[in-house]
């Protein structure tokens, strides 16, 4: 089933889900040992890298909105307090919000300061912006206060999520409900 119901999550959401999960985590590692590295041809590629990666993160976010937004989400997990659901709803759209602004910023960043991205050495995007340092810094700034929001609320999200896994398990669930964790 590639589609959500109103009891479980489709595949399509499951697989960007765990994929994202999995491309953040590594983003966010190497982006914050890249930024402590001596300029050089290593530091260079990783970037190249970390910017290739960061913009597929940013269309995959893309369509995990137009998905999430075009079709039904599982209903709250029965036994959930209505201040867990707000919790849990709050934390789920701040991490989607946060998964937009943080490539953007990163994008925005580089070509302000006069690159564009090089797409795995597939196809490039110029940079459509006109040079401009302060706005480059400006950006630089955002992109890593954001990357400490992130983690902030990622790991929020992943105790929410661990309480509902206890509900499941209190058998508070609706019996057939499958959660993505
Ligand atoms: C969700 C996606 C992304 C995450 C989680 C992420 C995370 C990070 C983190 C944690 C840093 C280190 C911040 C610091 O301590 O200064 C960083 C730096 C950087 N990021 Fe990203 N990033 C993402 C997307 C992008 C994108 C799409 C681009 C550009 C196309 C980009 C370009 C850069 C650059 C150039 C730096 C190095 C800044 C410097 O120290 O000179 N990032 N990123």
């Amino acid at each position: 089933m590639l589609r959500n119901t109103e009891s479980t999550y489709g595949k399509v959401t499951i697989i960007i889900h765990w994929l994202m999960v999995l491309m953040v985590v590594t983003l966010l590692t190497v982006g914050f040992i890249m930024a402590d590295m001596d300029k050089g041809a290593t530091r260079d590629s990783i970037i190249g890298l970390h910017k290739a990666s960061g913009f597929v993160l940013l269309l995959l976010a893309l369509f995990r909105w137009y998905w999430t937004l075009s079709g039904q989400n599982p209903k709250p997990i029965e036994g959930m307090t209505k201040a867990e659901i707000g919790i849990s709803h709050a934390a789920k759209w701040t991490l989607l919000l946060l998964l937009l602004i943080m490539p953007i910023s990163g994008v925005l960043m580089s070509m302000y300061f006069g690159y564009g991205i090089s797409v795995y050495g597939l196809f490039e995007i110029p940079s459509f912006l006109a040079k401009n340092k302060d706005l480059g810094e400006a950006f630089e700034e955002i992109h890593e206060v954001i990357a400490y929001i992130l983690i902030a609320v990622f790991c929020t999200t992943c105790c929410s999520r661990l309480k509902t896994s206890f509900y499941k398990q209190r058998q508070y669930t609706q019996p057939n409900a499958r959660q993505i964790i």
